[in-house]
C-alpha cells in the first residue's frame, strides 16, 4: 500500500530499507513458522526437493550474494548438495547437471533477464523449477513451478538490502522444512523461529547504534579510491555482498575476498590508509582472519573489525551480536549497508540511484 512506498521521514529508501529489516524477519516468521513448531512449506515442493540430488542456485548481484549464504545452509540442514550460479554465466556454459537437479532461481524483483534466460532454458529440458522473489506475479514466478515469496515488502532503493536478509531467510525456512520432511536430526534441533527473532533482535541494535557506523565512516572512508572487505568461511560470502554495497552506492573500488587468499598476489594492493574491513564471526577461522588483517596493517592497511559478540576483544570496532552461525551474514551485513550508506551520503551521492544502475535488468 500506498504507506509502503513513501520514504515517510527518511531522506532515503536505503536507509528506511536497512532499518525495516528487523520488520522483514518478523514477516518472514509469521508467513512461514508457526508457533507450534511445524514449517509452512508447500509439500509437493518438499517432495520433489527430496528427490533431487543437487540445488542449483541461480541469480544476479545481490540475490547471488544471498544464495552463496543458501547453499550452506542446504547443505547443513537438508543434506542436499547446492551450489550457486551466476545466471548470467550459467546461460552460456551450463555445468555438467546431476541426475536429478531441482533450479532455485533467487530474485528480489522476479524480472531479471539473465535469471530468466536459465528458467526458460531449465524448464525446456523439463526440470522443477522453484522461484524465491519479492514480487508476486513477477515473470520468474509465474513461470516457475513452484514460488517462496520473501515478504520483504516493496524495496525501492537500487541497492538491495531488505531483499538480500529476506532472501536468506527464505532460504532457512526451505533448509529447514525439507532438513525435517528428511527426518533429519540437526534440522530437527534448528530452531529458526527462535533464531529469526534473535536475528530481528540484533539488527534491531545495530540500527539503533547506526550513529557510531557514521563515524567510523568518517573515519575510514573519505579520500579512499579502494577498500576491502575480507572474511572466511561464512564471512567470505557475507564480503563479496559487503564490498558490492559499497561500491555500488559510493563508488569506492572495493573487493570482498577470502582473507587466506589475499596473500596469493591482493595484497599487492594495499597502500598507506587503504581501509581493510573484517567479518569474524565463526569460531574455527577467527584466529586466521585476525593474522590475515595483521598482514595487511602492517602494510599500512586501516583496518577495521566487525566481529561476533562471543570472539570480540576490547579494540574491535563493530560488534555483531551472537547468533546462529549459519544465519551470521544476517547481522553482519547491516553495519556493511550502514557503511556503503554513509559513505555515499558523505560524498553527496543520490543514495537510491547510483549512477548507471538499474533495480532490475531486463536485458541480458
Ligand atoms: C540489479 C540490481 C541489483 C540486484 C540484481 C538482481 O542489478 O541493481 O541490486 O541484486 O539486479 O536483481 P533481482 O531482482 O533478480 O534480485
Amino acid at each position: 500500500d500506498a504507506a509502503d512506498i513513501s520514504k515517510g521521514t527518511y531522506p532515503y529508501y536505503m536507509l528506511k530499507e536497512i532499518d525495516e529489516q528487523p520488520a522483514v524477519m518478523r514477516r518472514v516468521v509469521d508467513a512461514y513458522l508457526p508457533a507450534d513448531g511445524s514449517v509452512a512449506v508447500n509439500q509437493s515442493l518438499l517432495q520433489a526437493l527430496d528427490q533431487a540430488d543437487k540445488l542449483y542456485i541461480v541469480a544476479a548481484g545481490t540475490s547471488y550474494h544471498a544464495g552463496l549464504v543458501g547453499a550452506r545452509i542446504f547443505e547443513e540442514m537438508a543434506g542436499l548438495p547446492a551450489e550457486a550460479y551466476l545466471a548470467s554465466e550459467f546461460g552460456y556454459h551450463m555445468p555438467l547437471l546431476a541426475k536429478h537437479p531441482l533450479f532455485l532461481l533467487l530474485s528480489q524483483s522476479g524480472e531479471t533477464a539473465d535469471s530468466r534466460e536459465v528458467l526458460v532454458n531449465v524448464k525446456k529440458q523439463g526440470y522443477p523449477v522453484l522461484t524465491m522473489t519479492n514480487t508476486a506475479g513477477s515473470t520468474l514466478s509465474r513461470e516457475a513451478d513452484y514460488t517462496m515469496l520473501l515478504h520483504a515488502g516493496p524495496e525501492i532503493a537500487v541497492a538491495s538490502t531488505k531483499a538480500y536478509t529476506a532472501q536468506i531467510a527464505v532460504q532457512a525456512v526451505l533448509a529447514k522444512a525439507l532438513g525435517v520432511f528428511r527426518k533429519r536430526e540437526v534440522a530437527k534441533d534448528f530452531d529458526l523461529r527462535h533464531d529469526l527473532s534473535i536475528a530481528a533482535a540484533g539488527m534491531q541494535t545495530l540500527v539503533d547504534e547506526k550513529e557510531q557506523v557514521k563515524n567510523l565512516v568518517a573515519q575510514y572512508i573519505p579520500n579512499q579510491q579502494h577498500a576491502f572487505y575480507i572474511g572466511r568461511g561464512e564471512d567470505y560470502p557475507l564480503s563479496l555482498e559487503a564490498a558490492l554495497k559499497l561500491k555500488e552506492v559510493s563508488y569506492v573500488h572495493t573487493e570482498g575476498f577470502a582473507a587466506g587468499e589475499l596473500k596469493h598476489g591482493t595484497i599487492a594492493l594495499i597502500e598507506e590508509d587503504t581501509p581493510v574491513m573484517a567479518f569474524i564471526t565463526d569460531d574455527v577461522t577467527a584466529a586466521h582472519t585476525r593474522s590475515n588483517l595483521q598482514e595487511t596493517e602492517a602494510r599500512g592497511a586501516h583496518t577495521m573489525t566487525i566481529v561476533s559478540e562471543h570472539l570480540a576483544q576490547p579494540t574491535d570496532n563493530i560488534v555483531l551480536p551472537d547468533i546462529n552461525p549459519l544465519l551470521s551474514a544476517l547481522v553482519g551485513i547491516i553495519p556493511a549497508q550502514l557503511i556503503a550508506y554513509y559513505a555515499a551520503l558523505g560524498k553527496k551521492l543520490d543514495v537510491d540511484k547510483p549512477r548507471n544502475l538499474a533495480k532490475s535488468v531486463t536485458v541480458e
